[in-house]
């Protein structure tokens, strides 16, 4: 693909992933603020980003198989733990920006542990097996992701547990 027709993709991509996740959450609002039917049509654009964004990644040629797809996540969690987050925790320190270091904090932690279950993917994928069956869960505050027991609260932020999503 041509370098500016490549760049204006990547951008799109990045513009439609935001707008996915941001209609996404302004729907979960509209749904707290008892307005359903606005709700839905966030949810729905939402869906249509999506599929924007998806688009833009197949013509950037961005899905492989499953063991090429787990080598790129595994990269984006690595570069997230070793060098993004680690500096953006440094500024957000610097700068006393005490919400945004939380946030930093969290999401870091959460890396970590999709870097290592990444890594078990790629050794059972490797190996020619899919994962286990455990069931993954995921904390919806902190994102903290870990596959076993489920205990009464996050042992990162000490959401409850009803908050919990497992996949
Ligand atoms: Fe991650
Ligand atoms: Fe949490």
């Amino acid at each position: 693909m041509k370098k500016m027709t490549e760049s204006c993709i990547k951008d799109a991509l990045a513009g439609e992933s935001q707008a996915h996740v941001k209609y996404s959450v302004f729907g979960e609002k509209a749904t707290k603020e008892g307005l359903p039917n606005v709700a839905r049509l966030f949810h729905a654009a939402s869906f249509a980003e999506r599929v924007h964004a998806a688009r833009h990644l197949a013509v950037l040629s961005g899905v492989g198989d499953t063991a090429t797809n787990l080598q790129a996540a595994r990269g984006g969690e690595n570069f997230e733990v070793e060098e993004m987050y680690a500096a953006f925790a440094a500024v957000a320190a610097l700068q006393g920006e005490a919400d945004a270091a939380k946030a930093i904090d969290h999401a870091l932690k959460a890396e970590v542990e999709h870097r290592a279950l990444y890594d078990l993917a790629i050794a059972a994928v490797g190996a020619g097996n899919d994962l286990t069956a455990d069931p993954i869960h995921v904390c919806s505050y902190c994102g903290h992701t870990w596959t076993g027991d489920i205990p009464d609260k996050c042992q990162i932020c000490d959401t409850p547990s009803k908050l919990f999503h497992t996949f």
